[in-house]
């Protein structure tokens, strides 16, 4: 099949690559002139695994074309995938412009039944937006139908979510549209991936909904984490406990310094006011907020609590990425626990696999402030280790390098990745979150 796809952002350009590799031929249309020159030559501007690899395939291979052209976009495929940002206003709300820019370009060049699917986060009901502005603008009688059909992908795993998706939601009208999406999604059905066909705006609301759930998720176990510090349970057992409950689930109920990135912080928010502007008080959702930008600061706290003063201590800190398996840092705890201990005048030392260029452009080296290739070498004289990030190599980190080339073995984890026993074991003082506290200086002696 034909495919267009709309913004070569995360979602397009994996839903590009994904179409690509299941045998459609795709033109993608990027209006950044420096991302489409990296993409028309095979460079993926953002890092996540197996991404190069297989748009490198496609490019070769033809399936996958880039231009800056929407109008032939429009005309190359019946099926276009909206993809363009959706970026958070100043309060909170969801910026619509883009889509509505698009929508106008639609109706100004389309010549043939088009489908045209929102896959981009969007708040409910926008789907009759996007159909109001395309009746409004297009010239002729030409047929379309619009439809939802969110996306899973989690930053880090994307291209193995697309392949492998849990659920597969679509939000539509009219048996034509209907009739195309089992097309496009015959080899997962065949392979018994859950179709869930419902209307527009269930689809919209599914993706918020699920979104702002698993941020719920996250800040209860970790309200739960506070309390286990202060009783001496091991947030860890807890989680576990709970999550093989079936209801319940193991996954998401890893406690830390709360979530970040381009989806959970926006989504919350927007959900927030989508609630409000249909008169209903989501304020489930703003103590989910407010538990989050909470921990961060908790965890500067905790910082504080064991070095005492901060001022020109030498901290290391591995990880500065929202997660692990990709450069991205936007709303990564790391930004504000760095700008905390920048302002109370530590010396940092900053090591990420991926993002240490990402971070640059927040904050630029200097004096006190630090990057380095290689996690050890970040280590060097430091009075404390900050863990921010769960990247795989830190987990497997060889522990006596570590305490070798530290001044003083203290590791304080914000993301729970050793075991509390095994640390002290090998004579660190080890803190964690909700787990067995040490009092400072008891452990390394
Ligand atoms: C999230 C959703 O998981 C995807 O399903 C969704 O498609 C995507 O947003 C989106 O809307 O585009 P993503 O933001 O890439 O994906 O990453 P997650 O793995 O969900 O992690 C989000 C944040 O939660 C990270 O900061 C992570 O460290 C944190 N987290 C996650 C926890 O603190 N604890 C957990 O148990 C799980």
């Amino acid at each position: 099949m034909k495919i267009t796809i709309i913004g070569a952002g995360y979602v397009g350009l994996v839903t590009a690559v994904g179409f690509a590799e299941l045998g459609n031929e795709i033109m993608c249309i990027e209006k950044d002139s420096s991302k489409l020159n990296k993409l028309s030559q095979g460079i993926s501007p953002i890092y996540e695994p197996g991404l190069t690899e297989m748009l490198q395939k496609h490019i070769k291979q033809n399936k996958i074309h880039f231009t800056d052209k929407i109008e032939d976009g429009i005309v190359f495929g019946d099926i276009i995938f909206l993809c363009v940002g959706t970026p958070q206003n100043d309060d909170g709300k969801a910026d619509l412009s883009q889509v509505e820019e698009v929508a106008k370009e639609m109706a100004k060049n389309m010549k043939s039944y088009k489908l045209i699917i929102e896959k981009s986060t969007v708040p409910v009901n926008t789907h009759q937006w996007v159909k109001t502005v395309i009746k409004r603008y297009v010239r002729k009688n030409i047929e379309f139908d619009i439809a939802s059909n969110p996306e899973f992908l989690k930053e880090g795993s994307a291209i193995r979510d697309f392949m492998n998706p849990d659920r597969i939601v679509v939000g539509l009208e009219g048996e034509r549209a209907k009739l195309i999406f089992e097309q496009i999604y015959k080899s997962f059905t065949d392979k018994e991936v859950p179709l869930i066909i419902t209307t527009p705006a269930a689809a919209e609301l599914i993706k918020h909904a699920s979104n702002s759930f698993l941020a719920t998720k996250i800040s209860y176990i970790n309200m739960v984490s506070a309390l286990c510090e202060k009783v001496g349970a091991d947030i860890n057992m807890v989680a576990e406990g709970m999550g093989y409950d079936k209801r319940i689930g193991r996954d998401f109920l890893k406690a830390g310094i709360g979530y970040g990135g381009s989806c959970f912080p926006k989504d919350v928010k927007a959900f927030i006011k989508i609630a409000e502007e249909h008169g209903i008080d989501f304020n489930l959702l703003e103590e989910v907020e407010k538990i989050n930008t909470t921990r961060r600061i908790k965890f500067v706290e905790k910082i504080e609590d064991i070095l005492w003063i901060i001022k020109d201590k030498n901290i290391a800190v591995w990880g500065l990425a929202f997660k692990p398996n990709t450069d991205d840092i936007r709303e990564a705890p790391a930004i504000d626990i760095v700008r905390e201990l920048e302002k109370a005048g530590a010396n940092l030392r900053l090591y990420d696999p991926k993002a240490n260029e990402n971070f640059k452009s927040i904050f630029s080296e200097k004096q006190n402030l630090k990057y380095f290739k290689d996690k050890y070498d970040a280590l060097k004289d430091a009075d404390a280790l900050l863990i921010i990030t769960e990247w795989d190599e830190f987990i497997k980190a060889d522990l006596s390098r570590v305490k070798e080339n530290m001044k003083l073995p203290i590791i304080i984890d914000g993301r729970n990745i050793f075991s509390a026993k095994i640390m002290k074991e090998k004579g660190f003082e080890y803190h964690s979150i909700g787990r067995e506290k040490f009092n400072p200086g008891e452990v390394w002696k």
